[in-house]
């Protein structure tokens, strides 16, 4: 990338703890390579309204331990306009960046996909979500923080759903998603798991309770993911009525607590590593790639790749927790 002495860094779509950390790595393995880094407050929002800021070593100091993102983020609807991405790069241009790097999800990748197309314009993505849904890199920054504090809000919960005997269904988040539902039902030891990408059979869940029950098991943990073909934590809950029996059901749906909170140690190393990557990749003439990693080698995923090919869950886990729990 020769010629390039200035590029910009946003982060588009929900946040994710992480996405501080991998712009503190951005921007210092930037200015250590000589490049100077805008940075654009609310993704391709601010692109298109010109909201460019300076970013400098210090401004990213005491950030790396922070959720949320101090960029700021936001869905853009202008972006997914030819008037809007021709804003953004006449934007682009004005402040005199060469190349742009974006911390986000398969929304994020889709715009930056157009948008090389139409302008032809280096970007290099870095993948920052909770819902860990991106294909080309086994996790994404900020799914080990959610999963910690799905963890931690379980074990609380379990202790009053020991004591009061009481089934509970807790809702994750995951509209298309089950990896969080998945892989904190494990961790927490979960009796059941439903996630969107399996039918849910309420009837089989009953009558998997009603054992349960009979064997002196007195509470179970259910972990709902939002997106389920059942619906969400309220309305299974709801269903389960109709099959009478006589349990003692309640719901907790956690939210966007998911989303916030200081990143894990995982997840700070994982942002650190990708953010330097990032400005590896586009010092490599890469133009149009996620950087990922993969049984902890960092990996360069065509953009076309990460949207094209769906990241499945792995659907051996639900027996693990069927095993588990027999
Ligand atoms: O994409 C991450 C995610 O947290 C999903 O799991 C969730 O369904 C969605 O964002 C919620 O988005 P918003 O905060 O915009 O309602």
């Amino acid at each position: 990338m020769g010629q390039i002495k200035k590029i910009a860094v946003l982060t588009s779509g929900g946040d994710s703890p992480g996405m501080n950390a991998a712009l503190r790595a951005v921007v210092r393995k930037a200015i250590h390579e000589n490049i100077k880094v805008m940075g654009i407050m609310r993704g391709y929002e601010g692109l298109i309204n010109n909201d460019f800021v300076p970013l400098s070593s210090k401004s990213v100091g005491n950030i790396i331990q922070r959720g949320g993102t101090i960029l700021k983020t936001a869905r853009s609807e202008k972006f997914r306009t030819v008037e809007g991405r021709k804003q953004a790069y006449e934007n682009l241009l004005k402040n005199k960046c060469g190349a742009m790097i974006v911390i986000g999800g398969d929304g994020t990748f889709k715009g930056a996909r157009i948008f090389i197309e139409e302008h032809n314009f280096p970007i290099v993505g870095l993948p920052g979500t909770i819902d860990n849904d991106l294909y080309g890199t086994d996790m994404t920054i900020g799914f080990d923080t959610a999963l910690n504090t799905v963890i931690e809000a379980v074990d609380k919960i379990r202790d009053t759903a020991a004591s009061h005997e009481r089934i509970f269904f807790i809702e994750v988040m995951g509209r298309d998603a089950g990896f969080i539902a998945l892989r904190s039902g494990i961790a927490c030891g979960a009796e059941a798991v439903l996630v969107p990408e399996v039918h849910t059979d309420l009837e089989a869940l009953h009558k998997r309770l009603t054992n349960y029950m009979s064997k002196k098991k007195t509470s179970s943990i259910i972990l709902v993911a939002e997106g389920d073909d059942a619906g969400g934590a309220f309305q299974i809950k709801e269903q389960m009525k109709s099959y009478g029996g006589e349990f003692d059901m309640k719901v907790t749906v956690l939210g966007h607590i998911q989303r916030g909170g200081s990143p894990t140690a995982y997840d700070r190393y994982l942002a650190s590593r990708l953010g330097v990557a990032s400005i590896e990749a586009l010092l490599d003439d890469q133009r149009s790639i996620m950087v990922g990693m993969i049984n902890k080698e960092v990996v360069h995923v065509p953009f076309n790749q990460t949207i094209k090919h769906h990241k499945e869950i792995d659907q051996q886990l639900l027996k693990v927790v069927d095993i588990l729990n027999s």
